[in-house]
């Protein structure tokens, strides 16, 4: 098919190399040029044909699929007028930046060829096609992005006909991720504060009912101080915008958002303490003396 990706950061760069890689033609556009353009020479040798567009219009001019992949639902819309006016009446516009209900239909207001598409997976799952995409909107919509949607995501789940229910249930996966690293986080600092090795907890919980490939895998980030220094697959300030959202959702739908409020706050902790850019894995700071 013929894509463009508009956003080239972690996801957005994963998701222009999965779909190349599949074949499909990608224009790839990024505010900041030069990643959109070093991106398209790292994926020269890809057997779909990569090109760093100079402008939204032009990424999007001819596109069968179109994917936004930004940073939150201001950042879509600053490009909404300009990504509509190019696009083509048959095309589908994939909208996969995390926004929350009320941002995807605020976008969706814009186009009525835009799938709700926010997905499941970070850095790796992005460059390696295994994202898992949260679909909403018209059906048709969805099939017809279906090459795209394979060469990105290992399933596309159907929440719903809605613009607005993928993103609903992306929150709700959201407060799960959090939580989760938190409350690694959380264990890990508990049991160094009470006088015990903390790797000690991966051990105890290993391959039982409450363990999880995560806590290991963000675990170990935090006993090596990778977390802080290391690759960086979310960055911390990102799930901050997240949980921001999920407070602002439960708000509105009347929701106890007490432990939402607290987990957000764990996360304000680290970033206060210079940590925002890092990986999501350095909320263990916010658990240290
Ligand atoms: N990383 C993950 O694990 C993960 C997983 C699932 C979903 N998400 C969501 O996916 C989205 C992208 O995340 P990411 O980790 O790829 O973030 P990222 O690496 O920080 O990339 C953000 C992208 O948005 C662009 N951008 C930011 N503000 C903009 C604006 N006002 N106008 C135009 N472009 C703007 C950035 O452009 P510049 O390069 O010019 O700054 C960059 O291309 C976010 O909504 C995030 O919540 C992330």
């Amino acid at each position: 098919m013929r894509t463009a990706v508009l956003g080239t950061g972690i996801m957005g760069a994963g998701m222009a190399r999965s779909l190349a890689r599949e074949g499909h033609d990608v224009a790839v556009w990024n505010r900041t040029a030069t990643k959109a353009e070093a991106l398209a020479a790292d994926l020269a040798d890809q057997p779909g044909g990569v090109r760093a567009a100079a402008s939204v219009a032009e990424a999007v001019e001819g596109a069968e699929v179109v994917v936004t992949m930004l940073y939150d639902a201001d950042s879509v819309l600053e490009v909404a007028d300009e990504l509509v006016g190019a696009l083509d009446p048959g095309a589908v516009w994939l909208q996969a930046t995390t926004v929350g209900p009320d941002g995807a239909r605020r976008i969706g207001e814009r186009s009525d060829r835009l799938v709700d598409a926010p997905v499941l997976g970070t850095r790796k799952p992005a460059e390696d096609g295994a994202l898992v995409v949260l679909a909403s909107g018209p059906s048709a919509l969805v099939d017809a992005a279906g090459p795209a949607l394979d060469a990105m995501g290992s399933r596309v789940v159907d929440a719903g006909p809605d613009v607005g229910q993928a993103s609903a249930l992306k929150l709700a996966c959201n407060s799960w991720v959090a939580l989760l690293t938190a409350g690694t986080a959380q264990a890990l600092g508990l049991a160094r504060a009470l006088g015990v090795d903390p790797g000690l907890f991966l051990d105890a919980i290993g391959g039982g009912a409450v363990d999880t490939p995560y806590a290991h895998l963000k675990g170990a980030a935090m006993l090596g101080g990778d977390d802080v220094d290391g690759p960086v697959s979310f960055a911390l300030d990102g799930v901050r915008k997240d949980l921001g959202l999920m407070v602002e959702a439960a708000g509105g739908a009347g929701f106890p958002d007490e432990l939402l409020r607290a987990v957000r706050g764990a996360f304000d902790r680290a970033s206060e303490a210079g940590h925002g850019a890092a990986d999501m894995a350095a909320v263990r700071t916010a658990f240290e003396a």
